[in-house]
């Protein structure tokens, strides 16, 4: 039966309350075994003293201080446990553990882990607003110089996910390292140098099965379709009696055969690389948007997923400055901010496609083709069999999979 003590007793529920607290009392005390306690497990000697209001300690205790220490303390916790997941995700890439794609559904449920904490991130801006922006003036000065804005590990997650330092806003004309100093400044620096999540992400999707020219050749059929499926309806529309309906979506064809002729550039998409508007390589572009054609296909479903949640991430980051940034403008306005900057004015710029690190992702939208024109699978010729059946022997026989412990 169930663990339940209940199930246990075959339902003879206890017939007085002093029964019932004996049956509650019966556990015998683990603490006298030296086993570790909840106190001590936690570690919460340190995290329960940590909150020292500073206008306390100047000698004018303001009550909201408490809680605007415990938010940003919560907020440090939260970003610790995100880059934890998005490490260990890294590394999975890094070492190759994703060649074998029994894999990715850890990376994929880690991601998924990162959108819920980035969910509660952006909600938890609602408990601070709850302080109202005379209560903040109250206790403001006592912050003198600390800010947000130096918050080492919002710095060291965006540049693991890889937030361009190229694209970052500067403030007062400033490198945002410039507010950070020895081994914080040069761990910045490392994090700029290492493999983001962008770049990990692109060499995998730069793998994907059947964009090979000599395989199954999807960029190369794809542009055929297009380029077929666009002929047939100017046929179409040009067979139409002349109105200015006709010429209204004969110019409507005109530009969107225009923005498959763009994508078809290679050239084109260098050059939007280097202006940043695209973040991907040209053929991890076309491995994402074949993973979105063909997201219904067993191989492809657990990528798909994996594409959707990093735009999400984004998504929830994007929000993230937004909801900070309205808070900001309602706690102080237009006035500059503690840490240096114009304040609302250059949180407001952050809040934009430059900071958004799948940005290609999103716009792959802009290419979604009618059905017919996404070329067809031959299944029994196209088996885009899975990486770990072709190379790795375990597959089918021991059954262990490589994995990041290893
Ligand atoms: C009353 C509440 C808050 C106010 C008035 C405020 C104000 C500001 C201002 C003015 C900036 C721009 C930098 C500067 O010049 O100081 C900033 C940046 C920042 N703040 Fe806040 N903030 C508040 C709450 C929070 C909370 C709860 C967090 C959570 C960790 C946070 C994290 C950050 C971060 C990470 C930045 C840097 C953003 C960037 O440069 O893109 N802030 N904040």
């Amino acid at each position: 039966m169930s663990g339940c003590p209940f199930f246990a007793k075959t339902h003879q529920f206890p017939t007085s309350p002093s029964e019932e607290n004996d049956d509650a009392q019966k556990d015998t005390d683990k603490s006298s075994k030296g086993e570790i306690f909840y106190g001590e497990y936690l570690q919460l000697d340190k995290i329960i003293t940590a909150q020292k209001l500073q206008s306390e300690l100047k000698g004018n205790k303001i009550h909201d201080e408490h809680l605007f220490i415990v938010t940003h303390q919560s907020y440090e916790l939260w970003f610790k446990q995100v880059m934890w997941e998005l490490d260990s995700v890294r590394e999975l890439f890094i070492h190759n553990h994703v060649r074998d794609e029994r894999n990715m559904l850890k990376v994929v449920s880690r991601i998924h882990r990162i959108t819920m904490i980035f969910k509660l991130l952006v909600d938890q801006f609602a408990v601070l607003e709850t302080m109202t922006a005379l209560d903040f003036f109250d206790f403001r000065e006592y912050l003198s110089s600390a800010s947000g804005f130096q918050s080492l590990q919002f710095r060291l997650l965006e540049n693991k996910f890889g937030v361009s330092e190229k694209l970052r806003v500067p403030y007062n004309r400033r490198h945002y390292r410039d507010k950070f100093q020895g081994q914080e400044s040069e761990s910045l620096v490392q994090t700029e140098q290492e493999p983001t999540l962008l770049q990990l992400v692109e060499k995998w999707l730069e793998r994907t099965p059947g964009l090979e020219k000599d395989g199954f050749d999807f960029w190369g059929k794809l542009q055929a379709n297009i380029a077929e499926g666009y002929r047939m309806e100017k046929q179409t529309l040009e067979k139409m009696a002349n109105c200015e309906k006709k010429q209204d979506l004969l110019e409507d064809l005109t530009k969107q055969m225009e923005v498959f002729t763009y994508l078809f550039d290679s050239k084109h998409h260098e050059h939007l690389l280097s202006k940043g508007d695209r973040r991907l390589s040209y053929r991890a572009l076309q491995g994402a948007l074949m993973i979105y054609f063909y997201r219904e296909e067993p191989r492809f479903q657990v990528p798909f997923q994996l594409l959707t949640y990093l735009m999400e991430v984004d998504t929830l980051m994007t929000k993230w400055r937004y909801n900070h940034v309205c808070m900001v403008h309602r706690m102080i306005g237009n006035k500059a901010g503690t840490g240096g900057s114009s304040g609302y004015h250059y949180l407001r710029s952050t809040v934009s496609d430059r900071y958004k690190v799948f940005v290609d992702l999103f716009n792959l939208a802009t290419y979604l083709v009618p059905r017919a024109w996404v070329p067809k699978l031959n299944p029994t010729v196209y088996k885009f069999q899975y990486i770990a059946e072709c190379n790795d022997s375990s597959y089918s026989s021991s059954g262990s999979c490589s994995s990041e412990e290893d």
